[in-house]
């Protein structure tokens, strides 16, 4: 009798915990191995069977007369309205090294989830260790930007992928060769007659791939950092060090806020400041290229500065170790860095502050303050080419180098 007793209580705490490992895993969002039904958080499903974001900002209704730096808001407009099989479809596509040339790299190996969509390199490397010119930025809130890369040579994110998915030195993948991998693997066909169901299913499209990849991104949203909390009205959010950093941030002394203008901590612009590039390299042109405008040569975008305590190292050029390396670069005096040869035309807000060592620490403490990553997306298991995932928390690196299993 009592053992049955033991053996029945042993059944029922193994089926409970056993059912709590499926629910943590996330299957309950799928159904047969196949796409989410659901929108990610933050996310609201429409009759349209689309994915609608929400958030406290929206009931800010306009960025007038809000002042530099004003807490509440509006940010500008969002791109969403993805279904949830497409972002969910993108989800896996971002994690596939299919998609890479030699199918060794995947979206993620320079934008990993775990670095805040970085690489924690000072420049990244593509297929074969080709070294690139510069760094990987985030991807967290990219559905609020109108133009990508550095030098925001990019104005759509469709548009951008095709940059890292065609170049021979990053993922060296050629259109025809991802088309014909692509439609090859059954998995893939199936997934894709899923998420686009209305469009002809015999095979893979290349806009099929971009927009999956975009709806994907979209999703990436950081808004709820412990600087959102307070811009909404709950003062204990920031301590007093971290209030004092962000007034600063937002001072007509130090002018951070002139270009990294919150919510979003970036006006979208580009800027010539200055910035060194790593040692030996020569002066990176930025946004003179694309522009075809000497006045905007070593001008780059205005990055965002959401989730900035974990994509170290900074700039275009990963030149910065820290965020206290960053904040003192304003600090260092206008052009301090500039090659002797070099002509730049700065821009008027980069200046000399002289602020105090106390006073850039206060300014590190409040970007400090800007991480938030509850929204980070699930990292599949397993994605449908079935080649390794690759991507580990850190704190399984070391354990797991050159371990082909993957992390969820
Ligand atoms: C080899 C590393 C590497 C891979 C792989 C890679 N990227 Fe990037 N990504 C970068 C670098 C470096 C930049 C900045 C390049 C520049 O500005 O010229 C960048 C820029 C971006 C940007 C612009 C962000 C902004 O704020 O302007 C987006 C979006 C992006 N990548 C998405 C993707 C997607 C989607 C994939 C997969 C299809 C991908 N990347 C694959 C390294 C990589
Ligand atoms: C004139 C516009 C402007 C002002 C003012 C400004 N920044 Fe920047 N900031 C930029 C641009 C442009 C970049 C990228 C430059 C590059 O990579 O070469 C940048 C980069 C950064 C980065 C690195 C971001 C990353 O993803 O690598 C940090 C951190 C930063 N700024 C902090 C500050 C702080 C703190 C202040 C105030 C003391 C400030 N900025 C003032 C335009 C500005």
């Amino acid at each position: 009798m009592k053992k049955k007793k033991k053996t029945a209580l042993l059944v029922v705490t193994l089926i409970a915990v056993l059912s709590s490992f499926y629910f943590l895993l996330g299957y309950q969002s799928k159904q047969d191995g196949k796409l989410a039904c659901n929108c990610p958080p933050g996310f609201q499903l429409t009759e349209q069977n689309t994915c609608i974001l929400r958030n406290l900002y929206q009931q800010y209704s306009s960025l007038q007369n809000s002042g530099v730096g004003g807490l509440k808001t509006a940010l500008p407009t969002v791109r969403d309205g993805f279904s949830p099989q497409q972002i969910d479809l993108g989800r896996l596509l971002f994690f596939d090294p299919i998609l890479s040339g030699d199918k060794s790299i995947s979206c993620a190996s320079c934008h990993n989830p775990y670095k805040g969509f970085a690489d924690g390199k000072a420049v990244t490397v593509g297929v074969g260790g080709a070294v690139q010119t510069r760094s990987a930025p985030t991807l967290w809130n990219v559905a609020y930007l109108n133009s990508f890369f550095w030098d925001g040579r990019s104005h759509s994110l469709e548009d951008q992928m095709q940059g890292p998915l065609f170049s021979p030195i990053e993922m060296g993948a050629t259109r025809t060769q991802l088309l014909s991998t692509l439609n090859a693997n059954r998995n893939y066909k199936e997934l894709f007659s899923e998420a686009f169901p209305t469009e002809p299913s015999d095979s893979i499209q290349l806009n099929q791939i971009y927009t999956s990849i975009a709806a994907f991104e979209s999703t990436l949203i950081s808004l709820n950092s412990r600087y959102d909390q307070y811009a909404h009205g709950y003062d204990q959010a920031l301590n007093d060090k971290e209030i004092e950093g962000l007034n600063i941030f937002r001072s007509f002394v130090a002018r951070c806020a002139e270009c990294h203008t919150p919510p979003l901590f970036t006006n979208q612009q580009i800027a010539v400041i200055g910035v060194p590039e790593l040692e030996g390299k020569p002066l990176d042109p930025g946004a003179e290229i694309p522009n075809n405008d000497a006045s905007m040569r070593g001008g780059f975008k205005v990055p965002s500065l959401r989730n900035i305590a974990k994509t170290a190292p900074y700039m275009h050029s990963g030149s910065m170790e820290t965020l206290r390396d960053a904040a003192e670069f304003y600090n260092l005096g206008r052009g301090h860095a500039v090659p002797k040869d070099e002509n730049l035309i700065l821009h008027w807000h980069i200046w000399e502050p002289n602020l105090s060592d106390d006073e850039l620490d206060r300014l590190v403490d409040f970007m400090n303050t800007l991480t938030d990553e509850s929204f980070i997306p699930q990292i599949p298991k397993d994605v449908p080419s079935g080649l390794p995932v690759n991507i580990f928390k850190p704190i399984d690196n070391k354990v797991k180098t050159g371990s082909k299993v993957s992390m969820d």
